[in-house]
């Protein structure tokens, strides 16, 4: 199936190699510990961590507020927490995208409790439009239209994570 791009995968490239230039002018040599919030953030994650240094760590968390709805449902569950501490760490959270923000503020509480040395915010995408919590992104890619989106990660019900560019979700497409 192929769908109209609204980022191609050389836009998300180009985003990636800025991103990780931003990272590295901020943080220099400092050993970095990124966290990918699974599912969605796993190519980003993947793409960004290759741009930046030897001195990375990579761990995972997953949460859950979605289900299989396309709206959030403001409750946030930790399914997955971190293997690594975050003690006195530079974290970066990497997200594929913030929406309403409630998952992004919810985990940056918790967070915040485990004393890193400094916890920043790398998200691919966000849609300020659908935002009601409050939260600042570091490290953005793309700020885009308030429409569901799929590819490079993002899934409508679990599909169409693994297209290589982001594609606003057709009308009628889903499951
Ligand atoms: P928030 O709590 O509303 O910011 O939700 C963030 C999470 O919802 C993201 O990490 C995605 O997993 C999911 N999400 C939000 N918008 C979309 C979308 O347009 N397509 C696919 N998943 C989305
Ligand atoms: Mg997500």
């Amino acid at each position: 199936m192929t769908f109209p791009a609204l980022l191609t995968e050389a836009e998300i490239k180009c985003a990636v190699d800025r991103i990780a230039d931003e990272i590295k002018r901020d943080l220099g040599d400092q050993p970095i510990l990124l966290v990918g919030i699974l599912k969605g953030s796993l190519y980003f994650l993947a793409d960004l961590s290759r741009c930046l240094g030897e001195n990375v760590a990579i761990d995972f968390m997953q949460v859950s507020s979605y289900g299989n709805d396309r709206r959030s449902s403001g409750v946030v569950k930790i399914l997955k927490d971190v293997d690594i501490s975050l003690e006195n760490r530079n974290v970066i959270l990497v997200e594929d995208i913030i929406d309403t923000g409630i998952t992004l503020s919810h985990l940056l509480q918790v967070l915040r409790t485990r004393n890193p040395k400094s916890l920043r915010i790398a998200s691919l995408l966000s849609k300020t439009e659908a935002r009601t919590a409050n939260v600042e992104i570091d490290y953005l890619g793309f700020e885009i239209p308030n429409k569901f989106v799929v590819g490079y990660g993002l899934d409508d019900a679990e599909r169409f994570r693994n297209l290589p560019y982001i594609a606003i979700l057709p009308t009628g497409e889903s499951v």
